[in-house]
């Protein structure tokens, strides 16, 4: 391609993202093509109803055809910014197997598929960036991909989802209950009408396939990713929390056991001086631990149609500068193929806040009922008194399959009035650091 060349780009949807991405490189034409020397332009937008007035791009260039892009041999990138699996998977496939490179910001789409996506681009010989499908405006992707070659990356966490993380936020700054917290969401737009995807940890777990696959090269998908949301975490586990100088936040784990791998999405409590602590709102950060980096973070904006559409066009800018040697960064994808690390075989350090009765030897009961199985009281605090006592306690660190035996033996006691439900504190200890 001659550096002047004009590139042609089909865009797959219109939406809060797709309608960014067209007025971004409209204002920042001149800008992208003294990056890039090329001129970069929109040729044709695939929407559901093409005949629907729409504010920014000339009705021409709309069309409900998906082979108008295909088939049109001038465009060479494809954008997807449908979302969903289907057709975005079918639509990608294609593109691809015509040797168009795309970017897509579907993190959906990706952690279900990515691995066999990324395989067909490396075949075809194009690209596929996806640098929007993470943690919205910030660049990890290309951080990953790029600049944590030689970083001997060992472990990853991710505040990866901003409705949970405004949820936690405001709960912590309120005291407001779950539901409350929520509502407040979602009336000032930071989550969706149907939020489960966020709440219950999905939205979470695809974004830390996805990572975890960049950054260990390797292939995890959304199923090899456990994970728990935030539904039945209370304002009281909070307020204790904060009392023991805990942070309560939705993170993703993926940590590196030498030649094995463990990934998981769950509420954990961190200490208040930990950089990831700070990270309130609808924020977004990820935070990198290896070998030759220490420690490393990124954090931003991680949603919203602008900063996800700048994420987007810093892709196609990459595509377009990248284009004399395509392919996936020329490494072979998932070219380690690690084998996964149970989770019972994790150690992690417990927090656990439990109803008692308020008699004497309670907590000698409890403590050797953990005992049996070798976990040990690192502290506790007792909140209350009479019928309503608490003990607010952390454990030593252990094998979590000893913690679980544990709690199942202490959840028989009958002086224990509340179901156990554990929460993992992270930031200073583990396997895979
Ligand atoms: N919004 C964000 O802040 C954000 C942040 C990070 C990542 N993302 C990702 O970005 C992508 C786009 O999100 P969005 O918020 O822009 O979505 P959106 O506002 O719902 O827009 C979707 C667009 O795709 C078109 N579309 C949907 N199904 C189609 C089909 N079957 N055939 C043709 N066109 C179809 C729609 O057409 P009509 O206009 O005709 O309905 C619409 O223009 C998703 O993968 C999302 O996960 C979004």
């Amino acid at each position: 391609m001659e550096p002047s060349e004009k590139i042609n780009i089909g865009l797959l949807g219109y939406g809060t993202v797709g309608s960014n991405v067209y007025s971004l490189l409209e204002e920042q034409a001149a800008e992208i093509k003294k990056a890039t020397g090329a001129s970069i332009s929109i040729n044709k937008i695939l929407v559901r109803d093409p005949s629907l007035p729409r504010a920014g791009a000339p009705p021409e260039l709309f069309t409900g055809n998906f082979e108008d892009i295909l088939n049109d041999a001038a465009i060479s990138i494809v954008v997807e910014l449908i979302g969903g699996t289907e057709p975005a998977f079918d639509f990608v496939t294609a593109a691809l197997e015509h040797g168009k490179a795309v970017v897509t910001a579907n993190k959906q789409l990706l952690s279900r598929q990515g691995f066999y996506l990324f395989r067909l681009a490396q075949d075809k010989k194009t690209q596929i960036s996806f640098e929007a499908s993470v943690a919205g405006a910030i660049p990890v992707i290309k951080v990953l991909r790029e600049s944590m070659v030689a970083a001997g990356l060992k472990s990853i966490y991710g505040i990866v989802n901003g409705t949970t993380n405004f949820i936690l936020t405001e709960m912590s700054r309120t005291g407001a209950r779950y539901h409350d917290a929520l509502a407040r969401a979602q009336e000032w737009g930071y989550a969706e009408a149907d939020p489960s995807e966020d709440i219950n940890g999905k939205d979470a777990a695809a974004k830390m396939a996805i990572l975890a696959s960049i950054a260990f090269h390797t292939n995890v998908g959304l199923d090899d990713v456990a994970c728990t949301g935030i539904e039945n975490v209370s304002r009281l586990d909070i307020a204790y929390a904060r009392d023991l100088g805990l942070a309560v936040k939705l993170l993703g784990v993926a940590r590196l056991y030498q030649d094995r791998i463990n990934v998981r999405v769950y509420p954990a409590l961190l200490k208040q001086d930990h950089p990831l602590a700070s990270v309130s709102g609808a924020y977004n950060a990820v935070f990198l631990k290896g070998a030759a980096i220490d420690e490393i973070m990124l954090s931003g904006p991680g949603a919203g149609g602008m900063e996800t559409a700048s994420a987007v066009v810093s892709d196609i800018v990459s595509v377009v500068a990248r284009r004399e040697s395509p392919g996936f960064l020329e490494y072979p994808v998932a070219y380690r193929g690690l084998e996964f690390f149970p989770d019972e075989e994790v150690v992690s350090t417990f927090y656990l806040r439990l109803e008692v009765e308020d008699e004497p030897g309670v907590l000698a009961a409890i403590a050797s009922a953990f005992g049996k199985h070798g976990v040990s009281i690192q502290s506790v605090i007792q909140k209350g008194r009479g019928a309503r006592a608490e003990l607010v306690m952390v454990f030593h660190p252990v094998k979590e399959a000893r913690f679980a035996a544990a709690i199942e033996e202490a959840g028989r006691l009958e002086v224990i009035k509340s179901t156990p439900r554990p929460i993992r504190v992270e930031g200073n200890h583990g396997g895979g650091e």
